[in-house]
């Protein structure tokens, strides 16, 4: 891992995107350029909404860019049957509203400046529907040729959590996902079968309450119902999906990859969107993406816990 990266998040919050965003932020080698939101979790007015929200409980200034509002194909998906409308629950005090704005509304053109101004290539963090990603490879696939990697969470090396077969990021845009998938560009991609050994426990949520001020508080009503999503009473642990992605990049040594030509289904009647990793080979295509297999659990946990707790401190 270099010295610096540079760091772009497309993504569509979500609490599990904010989760990501508290952790980057404590990622001192990482310099954030950018951030590009999608629909996804909710509409794209709400992932926005949520977005310059987030920004504006913590101050950040990172430039927020509007992308993508529908899938490249097909009808939009939400989670907000389970996530409710503003595609994030709380049990105690919501996010206060703000009267700032996107930094422009063009989310692919805005990621490709970026690319074309830095002298360093850009690490994306994928949190979300790859719409805006495939937006922009569709663009200008030389400029898009230049990123260091995409590191996504999505897809699954197994069963979905949207559909029996498919991960809700890669369903919600698969035309997209496949486009991506296809590019060429280095993938490191965070599935659920990585995301459920990262399991959010009611002693991780309590350790959160325990924090003084008003943003901690305001995390912690967010972290208590997320964890909740599985079982009401939170005994279930609930996985940590986006955080994953940023995890990695905190502490790589932390988890095992395969290299695995993966492809998208897309015609799949029971399987639309399904990540179809060829896990022994048999296909002979070429390994495109770098899945990642396993974590070390407990160490992952706990630099979750300390980053995130480190985020919420009053100095942050
Ligand atoms: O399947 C989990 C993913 O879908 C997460 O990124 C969550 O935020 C939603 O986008
Ligand atoms: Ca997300």
């Amino acid at each position: 891992m270099p010295a610096e990266l540079t760091v772009w998040l497309d993504c569509d919050p979500g609490f599990d995107d904010w989760l990501a965003m508290l952790l980057l932020k404590q990622c001192r080698f990482a310099r954030w350029v950018g951030m590009s939101v999608v629909a996804g979790n909710a509409p794209l007015e709400v992932t926005l909404d949520n977005t310059l929200r987030i920004c504006e409980l913590h101050g950040w200034s990172v430039p927020v860019h509007a992308g993508s509002a529908q899938p490249l194909q097909g009808a939009q998906e939400t989670a907000q049957n389970i996530l409710g409308g503003q595609g994030m629950r709380t049990s105690g005090a919501k996010l206060p509203p703000t009267t700032r704005r996107a930094t422009s509304r063009d989310a692919a053109s805005a990621l490709l400046a970026q690319i074309q101004s830095s002298d360093e290539p850009l690490v994306i963090l994928a949190t979300g529907p790859l719409t805006n990603l495939a937006d922009a490879i569709a663009r200008d696939r030389l400029t898009m040729g230049r990123v260091r990697e995409i590191v996504l969470m999505g897809g699954s090396i197994d069963r979905g959590n949207h559909t029996p077969a498919a991960e809700f990021n890669v369903f919600a845009d698969p035309l997209a996902a496949a486009q991506v998938f296809a590019s060429g560009i280095p993938l490191r991609m965070f599935g659920l079968n990585l995301c459920r050994q990262l399991l959010l426990t009611r002693e991780h949520v309590g350790a959160v309450q325990a924090l003084p001020g008003q943003i901690a508080g305001c995390v912690a009503g967010y972290l208590d119902a997320y964890q909740r999503i599985r079982s009401v009473d939170g005994r279930e642990p609930m996985p940590l999906y986006d955080p994953a992605v940023v995890l990695w990049l905190a502490r790589p040594e932390l988890f095992e990859f395969q290299a695995t030509p993966v492809d998208i289904e897309l015609q799949g009647q029971f399987t639309r969107g399904m990540t179809v990793c060829d896990l022994r080979n048999r296909t002979g295509r070429p390994c495109n993406v770098q899945i990642a297999m396993k974590a070390s659990a407990d160490e992952a946990m706990q630099a979750f816990m300390r980053l995130l707790l480190q985020a919420l401190e009053p100095a942050n």
